[in-house]
């Protein structure tokens, strides 16, 4: 836009400045023309008052040398008394650019005077006018001014880019700063800027994320206290089921089986020892489950891999309509080390909503250990992905499974994506650094 400003304004300057060129050559060409016409009276006027003949007076003329931009012929009848051309221009280097002299060429300027004799043919004195040092003269002024024109324009232009280009480096750093925000990158800290209002949104900025930060630190912490307080609380429930609830069931069962005499004959009795007997195995079988769900014991035991394998073993066998496909990288324990109670959570999360709400017919599980690469250490990759119904985020309020997980992952300072739309499955991606490893 400035350039184009500027552009327009030296457009106008030229088109000022060869319109008074214009005027002036015009003008100096017609005095020129007029004065040699009033030179040319004068002294024939002279030489008659002298007593001497006009074509001798003229004669005379043509000792004179050239005369600058003009051109002077004289002829009487046919013959040609004097023929005297114009100068020959402007010396080499001086002329005009085309274009200016086509810009400001006057029109023809010819002027001509009849001298009538008695008994002598007619004198034609005809005086023409060639410009072309006019025209040397007025652009030599008017390069001048045309070119501390351009220069004037060219500092201009030259400032204001500067400046604006500066500031609008310094809006392009905060919208650098804006957009790392948005993806969740709370380390950014924007430079001191030189200019005022913009060194001032840079420590605003500054100062806001510090604030997100902190915040998002304490966020992580608590998240993680209540998530382990949680585990510790599951974990003294599922021992308490067993230790109490467990040994309990057993000794029922045990006095069941002592009361159950085969010698007497007390059928009654025997039936209702057998219910007892059968309702104490119902109810260690939903013990079981109700351990295994709180606190999988072979989490600590045997580790997340082998758990996981059991997890999925026993979920094949209830839903056996479901083709799985799971997979988990060797290792993948060390890498996550105090975290694997997060990531069985997740996967059974993520289990409990194919089941419930996908109607999926494959189902695929994959953990992988993904290596350090830049700046992004080595970590866990977890996908979990269905072929199932999906849903629009956007619409479907929600629940408490997904933002479990999310606050798991949050916690772990890992990253969670989740893509689905309606008729297209779920994928949930999840990445986790591995302990040690965090930023
Ligand atoms: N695999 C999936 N396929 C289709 N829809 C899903 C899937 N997983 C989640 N959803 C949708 O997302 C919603 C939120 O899931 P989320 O696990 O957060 O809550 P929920 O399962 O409804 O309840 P809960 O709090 O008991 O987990 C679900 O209600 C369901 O509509
Ligand atoms: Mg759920």
């Amino acid at each position: 836009m400035i350039g184009l400003v500027m552009l327009a304004i030296i457009g106008m300057g030229t088109l000022f400045v060869v319109h008074n060129a214009r005027r002036s050559v015009a003008e100096e060409v017609r005095s020129s023309v007029n004065l040699a016409l009033q030179l040319i009276d004068a002294g024939l006027e002279q030489a008659v008052a002298a007593g001497r003949s006009p074509v001798e007076w003229i004669a005379q003329l043509a000792r004179l040398d050239h005369a600058r931009h003009l051109s002077l012929s004289i002829h009487q009848g046919e013959r040609t008394i004097i023929d005297l051309p114009s100068s020959a221009g402007p010396a080499e280097g001086e002329e005009a650019p085309a274009w200016f002299a086509w810009a400001v060429a006057p029109d023809p300027l010819v002027a001509e005077k009849h001298l009538h004799q008695i008994g002598n043919p007619m004198i034609q004195i005809t005086v023409d006018a060639n410009p072309a040092d006019e025209i040397a003269e007025a652009w030599i002024e008017a390069r001048g001014f045309l070119l501390l024109m351009v220069a004037l324009a060219v500092t201009v232009y030259l400032v204001v880019h500067t400046t604006l280009g500066r500031a609008f480096k310094s809006v392009g750093i905060i919208l650098e700063g804006l957009e790392d925000l948005e993806n969740g990158d709370y380390s950014r800290r924007l430079p001191e800027f030189y200019l005022p209002e913009f060194a001032r949104i840079s420590r605003a900025f500054n100062h806001t994320v510090g604030t997100l930060e902190k915040t998002r630190e304490e966020n992580r912490a608590l998240a993680q206290r209540s998530l382990a307080i949680q585990e510790e609380e599951r974990r003294y429930l599922a021992q308490e089921l067993h230790d109490e609830l467990g040994q309990s069931l057993s000794a029922i069962k045990a006095i069941a089986a002592s009361l159950r005499k085969p010698e007497r004959d007390d059928r009654p009795n025997a039936d209702a020892i057998g219910a007892i007997q059968s309702i104490c195995d119902h109810l260690f079988a939903v013990l079981r489950t109700l351990m295994q769900r709180l606190r999988p014991l072979m989490l600590d035991e045997l580790g997340l891999k082998a758990s996981l394998e059991d997890m999925i073993e026993n979920w094949r066998g209830r839903y056996p309509s479901i083709a799985l496909d799971f997979s988990c990288d060797d290792g993948i324990d060390e890498c996550i080390g105090d975290a694997r109670i997060h990531v069985f959570r997740i996967v059974q999360e993520s289990l409990t909503n194919v089941v419930r709400h996908s109607g999926a017919a494959k189902l695929g599980i994959h953990l992988d250990l993904i290596e350090a690469t830049g700046e992004r250490p080595e970590a866990l990759l977890l996908e979990v992905s269905d072929d199932g119904a999906g849903f629009d985020p956007a619409r479907v309020p929600a629940g408490l499974g997904l933002l479990g997980i999310r606050e798991r992952v949050e916690s772990l300072r890992g990253q969670f994506s989740l893509s689905t739309r309606p008729g297209a499955g779920v994928t949930l991606r999840i990445e986790i650094p591995c302990e040690g490893t965090c930023p």
